[in-house]
């Protein structure tokens, strides 16, 4: 059957995990041709992705590396219409805590790394004045929140660098914009929620459909953000988030009647 991305050529970092590659098997599914890149190759990324695609190693820190797989890109698929940059980690403690080299490090791959891999395939995005840069900040990039700062800073950057690509570049035809996921069941995930042991129960509540979202709920989005459904939107930072960042839950409804 024929996809909503058929003819397109879209490019995701971290695409061997988690929501990197929720988005790559959503993209295939749609027809598009994908290329995957990621610190560690997935053995299985042939056998998980259905149509013609492509993986690379690559550490998102390395300008050389990032490229050379856009000109290997260039070469084999002709152009690159979407970047998904879901190369990422995970860091933080409260600021007095914080150690220099883990701080150094979660902005290198988070922030630095987002802008190199951007950086690379903006000259055939300029060439072809066409294009849609897809940014997985976080919704810990809109708020913050108890013991996040490194990772919350890299993301609010993210954001803030999402924004700015879409000033700069609406003008050529590319788009740019930022998906801030909730927490979502991945790889990363799993860590996060085992260090905050039954703790990680009261952020679940602060999701308002009640339950953790799953990665392909964030593939959806970041289709829709690849795809022509999104011509006039630029600039966004969309929560994809079960409505965490939408207020605080409390449980008073409870106490009201609302079951
Ligand atoms: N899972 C969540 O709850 C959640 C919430 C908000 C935002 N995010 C963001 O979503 C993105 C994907 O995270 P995930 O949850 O799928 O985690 P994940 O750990 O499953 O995937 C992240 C991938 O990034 C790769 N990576 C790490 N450092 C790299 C580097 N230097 N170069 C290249 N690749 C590198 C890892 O190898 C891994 O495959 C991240 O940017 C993360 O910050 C995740």
């Amino acid at each position: 059957m024929q996809g909503r991305l058929e003819n397109k050529v879209c490019y995701v970092t971290g695409a061997a995990s988690g929501i990197g590659l929720a988005c790559a098997q959503r993209f295939t599914n749609e027809s598009a041709t994908v290329i995957g890149s990621d610190l560690h190759p997935n053995p299985d990324w042939n056998n998980l992705i259905n149509g013609e695609n492509a993986f690379f190693e690559l550490d998102v820190r390395d300008e050389k590396a990032q490229q050379s797989v856009t000109s290997e890109i260039i070469d084999r698929f002709g152009r690159i219409d979407t970047i998904v940059t879901s190369a990422g980690v995970a860091g933080g403690g409260p600021v007095h805590s914080i150690d220099l080299e883990n701080w150094q490090h979660v902005q290198d791959v988070n922030l630095t790394g987002t802008m190199l891999s951007i950086k690379a395939v903006l000259p055939t995005m300029m060439e072809q004045r066409s294009g849609s840069i897809v940014t997985i900040a976080s919704i810990e990039g809109i708020e913050g929140c108890e013991g996040g700062s490194t990772y919350n800073a890299s993301k609010g950057g993210v954001i803030l660098l999402t924004k700015n690509l879409a000033n700069d570049y609406g003008r050529l035809g590319i788009r740019a914009n930022a998906i801030c996921p909730g927490f979502i069941k991945t790889p990363m995930f799993e860590a996060t929620v085992t260090l905050m042991g039954e703790r990680a129960e009261k952020i679940k509540e602060q999701h308002k459909l009640g339950r953790w979202g799953e990665a392909d709920e964030i593939a959806g989005a970041a289709f829709f953000l690849a795809s022509d459904d999104s011509s006039f939107i630029t600039g966004v930072a969309l929560p994809v988030d079960g409505g965490y960042t939408a207020g605080h839950w409390y449980g008073l409804t409870t106490l009201m009647g609302l079951e």
